[in-house]
């Protein structure tokens, strides 16, 4: 880190960064293969330059490994967490790629705050299965007025399939299983990783107005990927099939 985004910010958003990764992972041990494989698919389909719409972008751990291996990538962030987009800012402070935005995105308006009107890419992980199905439904429309003809949206998250329970409980047990195990080596979970946030005189603030905001955890119904896919073809995309998939989540691609 330089002294002078230190100096600026009064936070290490580097430690940070490493520190919401590992709580990521302790989720998801194959984080970032979904990622390579995302932004293999962006690559494949709209190139090596794109402009990027990081939804529900957290710290920007997407728009971090867009700008680390497409250099002429722009990317806009949009979230409504203070505390995570504090460590977005910090990170990204004084790079013109990047434009950070604060929106709810359950807000029928919210594409109105972005500083463009069409995208090449509009790329999201481990953040939709916050919505419930109706709202996801509306948001889909929007994101396929926001993609350009030809561009593309990857979905990674959690997408449950009701017709495979006992696949699904022994996936689950295995994972939960394998967390627990973690845990006892020292990873840190979701709400603990938030008491430690807390802590940090830069973060304390913002971590304490986004549990105004969203409470402990909200989690909607996390519908099919078959759902995702006939949804997103209802509202414009001409193609969508899952690129990747791991014993309990799917990256998800649409194509307009
Ligand atoms: C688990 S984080 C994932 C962040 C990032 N994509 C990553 O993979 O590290 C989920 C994100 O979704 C955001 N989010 C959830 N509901 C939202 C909403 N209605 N509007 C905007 N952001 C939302 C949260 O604030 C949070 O940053």
């Amino acid at each position: 880190m330089t002294d002078a985004r230190m100096t600026t910010t009064g936070a290490d958003w580097p430690a940070w960064q490493e520190s919401w990764d590992r709580q990521q992972e302790w989720y998801m041990p194959d984080r970032e293969e979904r990622f390579r494989i995302m932004l293999d698919m962006v690559e494949a389909l709209v190139g090596p330059a794109p402009r990027v719409l990081d939804l529900a972008c957290g710290t920007g751990s997407i728009t971090a490994r867009l700008l680390a291996r497409f250099p002429d990538a722009v990317s806009t962030g949009v979230d409504l967490d203070p505390a995570l987009l504090a460590i977005a800012e910090g990170t990204f402070a004084g790079d013109e790629r990047v434009r950070l935005v604060t929106a709810d995105l359950k807000d029928p308006d919210w594409p109105t705050r972005l500083p463009y009107d069409s995208y090449d890419a509009v790329l999201t992980a481990t953040a939709l299965h916050w919505l419930h199905s109706e709202p996801l439904a509306v948001l889909y429309g929007r994101i396929a007025e926001l993609v350009r003809d030809g561009g593309v949206f990857l979905n990674a998250d959690h997408m449950i399939d009701e017709t495979t329970p006992r696949i699904n409980a022994a996936e689950r047990a295995q994972r939960h299983a394998r967390m627990e195990q973690a845990k006892r080596d020292g990873a840190l979970d979701w709400a603990e990783w938030w008491q430690v946030a807390a802590q940090d005189p830069a973060l304390a603030g913002p971590t304490a107005e986004r549990f105004e905001i969203y409470g402990e955890h909200a989690d909607g119904d996390m519908p099919s990927v078959a759902w995702h896919a006939r949804v997103l073809r209802e509202k414009g995309f001409t193609e969508a099939r899952p690129v990747w998939s791991s014993p309990s989540d799917t990256l998800l691609l649409a194509l307009k």
